[in-house]
């Protein structure tokens, strides 16, 4: 039998039952895959980054191998390379054998441990053992490209959480070395994507730093309402639930659109009702306080650190003060300290990605948190 299609999904990346939309982007993901263009996708977190490369993965063409590999646990350059050289290894070959006899002159200083898991169709897992002592970083960098040159294809490497390497130290010049040699290659691209508007904007639109200008820069915007419309819509539909356009874009609307949590709140509404049941307003308010509700020890531990300056900040901001912090009366208002303070504040924020600023105006971040926030500290 068939397993059932989850109506709703969140947290994880999602693909075709539950991926809506995004057609523009694949296009241009796929054109500026085939076409050997790098680029870099920024949006907050859970926008739909990854989904939305791997669903681009999926469309181009035989001739262009992509590798997609997540570096969010990686702390440092070496742990980036051994992360960085599996993921090539594995997946531009498809048998163990075949990535062995590809890589025998890069392996053969090392000894790797390979270990297969219990059943033959599943994985198997390598520990590289990369080190300074064993490789140099121009070395590593360059195994792709001639993988590219001996298969006769065309390479791009998808690098997720991209917005980490700016936490590793001497991170600048890591950045300038990564920069020199892959701008030289000719058979391999790159598409690097990561969330935390303020890293991968200083990485990337800084003229000071190696990746300014390295490719062509994605904002990936928000999912239309009306197609979320659509998908809400039918996925009720075919569980034999109805739901009017108008609340389900309510639904969109109460979460500002923001992906993750329009499947979560979407989940928590369909969690509601039953077989032939028509949802109502009620439903809606009422699984709106309980996302809020399920979201409370998340953002509690996000708060708790936080100095009464730094709350009061979020006051201010919670109230609809978009900007004019440094006055005189706003920060009497809100007791937010000296003028001097004003800017170490918003740092502060900006970089626990509490809150993001566009241009001049500052806003939340997350607008579960914001709903949650008003609720908790304002009333
Ligand atoms: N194209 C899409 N269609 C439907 N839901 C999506 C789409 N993109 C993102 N989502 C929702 O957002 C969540 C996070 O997506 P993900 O790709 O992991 O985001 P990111 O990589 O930006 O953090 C998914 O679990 C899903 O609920
Ligand atoms: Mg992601």
């Amino acid at each position: 039998m068939a397993i059932r299609n989850s109506s709703f999904v969140f947290g994880v990346s999602v693909s075709d039952y539950n991926f809506i939309g995004r057609e523009q982007e694949t296009r241009q993901l796929k054109l500026n895959f085939e076409e050997g263009v790098n680029t870099i996708i920024i949006s907050p977190r859970r926008w739909g980054k990854t989904s939305l490369v791997q669903h681009a993965r999926k469309k181009i063409n035989s001739d262009v191998i992509t590798v997609y590999v997540d570096i969010f646990g990686c702390k440092s350059e070496y742990e980036f390379y051994n992360t960085l050289v599996e993921a090539l290894l594995k997946q531009t070959a498809s048998t163990l054998q075949l990535w062995m006899d590809n890589a025998r002159g890069f392996l053969a200083r090392l000894s790797p441990k390979i270990s297969f898991a219990p059943e033959p169709s599943s994985e198997f897992s390598i520990a590289l053992g990369i080190t300074p002592k064993t490789h140099s970083p121009e070395e590593i960098l360059n195994l792709a490209e001639s993988i590219a040159e001996k298969k006769g294809k065309r390479i791009v490497i998808c690098i997720d959480e991209f917005q980490q390497i700016g936490e590793w130290s001497d991170s600048v010049t890591i950045q300038k070395r990564l920069r020199s040699i892959w701008q030289h290659q000719k058979n391999v691209s790159y598409c690097l994507f990561g969330s935390k508007k303020h890293m991968m904007s200083d990485i990337f639109q800084n003229k000071k730093m190696p990746f300014y200008q390295f490719g062509d820069l994605m904002f990936l915007p928000r999912i239309p309402t009306s197609t979320w419309v659509e998908y809400i819509v039918s996925h009720f539909a075919e569980r034999q639930r109805s739901i009017s356009e108008d609340l389900a874009s309510q639904i969109c609307n109460l979460v500002d659109g923001y992906s993750s949590y329009v499947q979560q709140l979407a989940w928590h509404v369909f969690s509601l009702t039953d077989e032939g049941d028509t949802v109502t307003t009620e439903h809606i308010m009422y699984a709106q306080k309980s996302l809020v509700d399920s979201c409370e020890l998340l953002f509690l531990e996000q708060t708790n650190p936080l100095t009464e300056y730094q709350m009061n900040f979020l006051r201010a901001i919670a109230s609809g003060v978009k900007d004019g912090y440094g006055n005189a009366n706003i920060r009497e208002e809100y007791n937010l300290g000296s003028a001097s303070n004003i800017t170490r504040l918003k740092e502060a924020l900006v970089n626990a990605d509490l809150i993001e600023s566009d241009g001049r105006k500052l806003q939340f971040t997350d607008p579960v948190f914001a709903l949650w926030f008003k609720k908790r500290f304002m009333n």
